[in-house]
């Protein structure tokens, strides 16, 4: 992309792009007009074309075409880029397919996957007992394990590292790929091998399940350069046509729940790992369809994903409903295997989500007692804060209304009362700016000790951190506690990744510092002298990295 990029600017003058939003004249080198952010008296607004850059003095910004188009329009940069593309007739196709390197190791991590996956398939039809627990115990037909190209791992720890190996693949494309343990050996074994498949038909990780017992039940494909957790859709890819024939989803906890449910018949059936679902596996199904029917366990885990399912729902313009009959069975595909037709009924018979989760909250509540009745209005009306329509939360208002025993108007007096408390809360935290410079410095010293503390007592390596350790005894003490209190009570912490994000905010913060001082200095330099230039120069560099 960076190629394009260049070759749009190449083509486009800086004074043509921004003046056809800014009025511009000519002043001395440059060009000047007011600030398209309109606050300026005099013009404060600065264009240099032998530069190809400009500056917004009253505004504190500047950068080259494409980030005066992304401010001007609040458009992303790939959008700012289509645009600038059109007009210079660049044709970004071209240049697409992001960088050739990267696409290169996709591919060869694909291919190792695909070859995993065949290998994990012949080795399934190799193993008698592993052929029973798959048939007869999980009840999956032929059709069904062909379709979702159901494997054994075998229990050698090399047995696939072998096969791959002798195909070309390096240690390093299969650990990228997710196939090793830390030991680099195989990671799946003596398991019952499940693919995930995207929506173009690759393999790109696997869940495997083990067979005869043994911890943990599944172990799944780490987060790779193609397996991303919060984007993969289970199943997506068999109930796609299905989704957009029937215009409906549903949405199960376990991945051998959608495989019995579309053996069921019933091929809308996806999951997203557990309970875990994320706005980005929303989005990608209400593109699909807007009815959307959740099929999680009755258990607080369950309780909690409806909830957020609804937080995130408001936008989208989604009817989320929950399928709850379960016969007594556990979950889907303990009720298939009861019998497939109490499934295809229950599918269809969804009530609603919001009704769903208030007769949950009532469960464990005497709604005869007042103080449960109090209770049961916190929970409630927090959720009816997240019904958009007015029709619908009125009528969800009359029904708990009704339920205490009190006058609507009470209720939505309450829920003013609490919508208050919220937004005050919220403007607490979030509002209370304008920073000072007391702040600021205060937030860089923090950080400064947060990382200083990581550098002497967490054994950082990879992470260059250019501060240098105090010598001062009760320096380094103050540290220590700064570094113990840090990490109280969190297992497992990855001091290499802390450090590397902390060392992120903290060059942030230095080059947005840096800006300030440098635009402070800029507005006392004459315009034409070389001084003024260079600063410019060097602020337009800052903001570009
Ligand atoms: P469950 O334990 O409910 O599994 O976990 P299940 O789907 O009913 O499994 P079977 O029927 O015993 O084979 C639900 C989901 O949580 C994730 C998996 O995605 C699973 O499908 N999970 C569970 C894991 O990732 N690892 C585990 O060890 C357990
Ligand atoms: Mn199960």
């Amino acid at each position: 992309m960076q190629d394009a990029k260049e070759e749009i600017k190449s083509r486009l003058a800086v004074e043509d792009v921004v003046g056809q939003y800014v009025e511009l004249k000519r002043a001395g080198r440059n060009l000047k007009g007011h600030s398209p952010w309109g606050v300026d008296k005099t013009p404060s607004f600065m264009v240099s074309p032998e530069k190809g850059i400009w500056h917004d003095f009253s505004a504190n910004k500047g950068g080259d075409i494409f980030t005066f188009v992304m401010e001007v329009e609040g458009i992303s940069f790939k959008e700012a880029m289509e645009k600038l593309a059109s007009q210079a007739g660049v044709d970004l196709s071209k240049y697409r397919g992001g960088d050739p390197a990267v696409a290169k190791r996709k591919m060869r991590l694909k291919e190792a996957l695909e070859l995993a996956t065949r290998y994990y398939q012949a080795c399934l039809v190799r193993n008698r007992e592993v052929c029973e627990y798959v048939f007869y115990k999980r009840n999956m037909n032929r059709g069904t394990v062909k379709e979702f190209r159901i494997g054994y791992a075998p229990a050698s720890g090399k047995a696939l590292l072998g096969v791959l190996k002798k195909r070309g693949f390096t240690e390093r494309e299969l650990d990228d790929a997710g196939l090793l343990n830390r030991f680099k050996t195989d990671l799946f074994r003596d398991r019952m091998m499940v693919p995930f498949i995207d929506t173009t038909g690759n393999v790109i990780g696997f869940t495997a399940r083990v067979i005869k017992g043994g911890e943990p039940k599944y172990l799944n494909t780490p987060e790779t350069l193609l397996f991303n957790k919060s984007r993969f859709i289970f199943g997506l890819a068999e109930a796609k046509e299905s989704i957009r024939r029937n215009n409906f989803v549903v949405i199960v906890e376990g991945n051998m729940d959608v495989i019995s449910s579309h053996q069921a018949g019933v091929k809308e059936a996806v999951a997203t790992s557990g309970t875990a679902m994320t706005e980005q596996h929303l989005k990608a199904l209400s593109n699909l369809t807007s009815d959307i029917r959740l099929a999680y366990d009755g258990d607080a885990a369950g309780v909690k994903a409806t909830e957020r399912a609804i937080m995130m729902a408001g936008d989208l313009g989604v009817n989320l409903t929950v399928i709850s009959n379960y016969h007594g069975a556990k979950d889907p595909d303990e009720l298939i295997q009861k019998d497939p037709a109490l499934w295809q009924a229950a599918v269809s018979e969804r009530i609603p989500a919001v009704d769903w989760l208030l007769s949950k909250y009532e469960e464990n509540l005497d709604l005869r007692l007042a103080p449960d009745k109090r209770q049961y209005s916190d929970v409630a009306l927090k959720l009816l804060g997240y019904v958009k329509d007015e029709i619908e939360k009125a009528s969800y208002e009359e029904k708990v209304a009704k339920k205490l025993g009190v006058d609507v108007s009470i209720l939505r007096e309450k829920g003013a009362r609490l919508d208050a408390k919220l937004a005050e809360k919220h403007t607490k935290r979030y509002l209370k700016k304008p920073k000072t410079e007391a702040d600021e410095a205060g937030s860089m010293s923090k950080l400064e000790n947060s990382l200083l503390a990581l550098k002497v007592f967490g054994g950082i390596t990879k992470t260059k951190i250019p501060l240098d350790i105090p010598e001062d005894e009760a320096k380094l003490s103050e540290l220590e506690m700064i570094f113990n209190k840090e990490h109280e009570g969190i297992e497992n912490p990855n001091y290499e990744k802390e450090a590397a994000e902390l060392m992120r905010r903290y060059s942030d913060e230095s080059r947005r510092q840096r800006i300030a001082e440098l635009n402070e200095k800029l507005s006392s330099l004459d315009e034409e002298s070389d001084e003024y230039d260079a600063v410019l120069r060097e602020i337009t560099d800052l903001q570009k990295s």
